[in-house]
C-alpha cells in the first residue's frame, strides 16, 4: 500500500500540455545529456517514469530505458508515444524490473510523492537493488522552501498569475506539504487541484543513500552543473554503488 496520490486519467491526458515548460529544450536537453553520460553503455531505469518526458529522448540517444510507474494512465500516455519502453505498473519503493542497470534515476521532485520516511528509505534501497556494481542513482529534487515562511505563517505563494494562483502549505513537524492550485479558465470558471508530498533535505537523502549502500559522488544545483550553494533551490545528486 503506497502513500502516494494516484495520478488519474484526466491528469495523465493533460500532463504533457500542462507541463510544457518542462519539455522545453533548454530544460530537457541538459538533463538528458547528463543522464546519457552517466548511463554510459548500460541500460537505465527511470523510477516514476510518467509519460516519458525524459525517458523517450534518452531512449532516442540509444540508451535502453525501462520504467516503474504507479499510474496506469500515465503509462498509457507514454506507450501512445513510444510503445517499446518496458514499464512495470507499481510502486517505486517496492516494484522490480529485470536488471541490473548502470543508471537508476528519479527526477522532477518525484521522491516527494512517497510521503513517509520508510517509503523513501525503501525507494533508495530499491534503486540500489537494481544497480550493477559501480552503477549510479540520480535524483533531481527541490530544496524545501522553508525560508519563505515568515514566523507564524502557514502558507506561501509560489506563483501568482492571471490564470493560476499556487501556494504551498507545510507541516514542519511531519515534513508533509501540499501544493494548492487555483486555475481560472477562459470561460471564467475556476478549478482547484492539490498535490501532497513529503519534503526532504539533501542531508537526509545522503543518509538514505548510505543506508542503501551508496556514496555521494556529486551534487550540483541543476542539470547545467551550477554549483550547489546555501542559496540553491534544487539539487541534482549522484550516488554510486561500490565498484
Ligand atoms: C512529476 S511526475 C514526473 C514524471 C516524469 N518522471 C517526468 O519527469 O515527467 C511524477 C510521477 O510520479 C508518479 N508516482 C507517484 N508516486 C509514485 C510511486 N509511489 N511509485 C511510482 N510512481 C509514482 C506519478 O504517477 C507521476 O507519473
Amino acid at each position: 500500500m503506497t502513500s502516494s496520490d494516484i495520478w488519474d486519467a484526466e491528469t495523465a491526458q493533460r500532463y504533457d500540455e500542462s507541463s510544457a515548460f518542462m519539455f522545453a529544450p533548454e530544460v530537457l536537453e541538459p538533463a538528458v545529456d547528463l543522464l546519457a553520460e552517466l548511463a554510459g553503455d548500460g541500460p537505465a531505469l527511470e523510477l516514476a517514469i510518467g509519460t516519458g518526458r525524459v525517458a523517450i529522448p534518452l531512449a532516442e540517444r540509444g540508451v535502453p530505458v525501462s520504467g516503474i510507474e504507479l499510474s496506469q494512465p500515465m503509462v498509457d500516455q507514454l506507450h501512445r508515444k513510444r510503445a517499446d519502453i518496458p514499464v512495470v505498473v507499481g510502486d517505486m519503493a517496492t516494484s522490480s524490473m529485470p536488471g541490473p542497470y548502470s543508471l537508476v534515476y528519479l527526477v522532477w521532485n518525484s521522491l516527494g510523492n512517497l510521503r513517509t520516511q520508510d517509503e523513501q528509505v525503501a525507494c533508495f534501497r530499491n534503486a540500489a537493488r537494481h544497480l550493477a556494481p559501480g552503477g549510479r542513482f540520480v535524483i533531481e529534487l527541490w530544496i524545501p522552501g522553508i525560508r519563505r515562511f515568515p514566523p507564524g505563517q502557514a502558507a506561501v505563494p509560489f506563483h501568482v498569475g492571471q490564470h493560476h494562483v499556487g501556494f504551498d502549505t507545510y507541516d514542519m513537524t511531519t515534513q508533509q506539504g501540499t501544493s494548492h492550485h487555483y486555475r481560472r479558465h477562459d470561460d471564467g470558471t475556476v478549478t482547484y487541484g492539490a498535490s501532497n508530498f513529503r519534503y526532504v533535505w539533501p542531508a537526509e537523502c545522503d543518509l538514505m543513500a548510505r543506508l542503501a549502500g551508496m556514496e555521494l559522488e556529486r551534487r550540483v544545483a541543476d542539470w547545467n552543473g551550477t554549483p550547489f550553494t546555501h542559496d540553491s533551490e534544487s539539487h541534482v545528486s549522484v550516488w554510486r554503488m561500490p565498484v
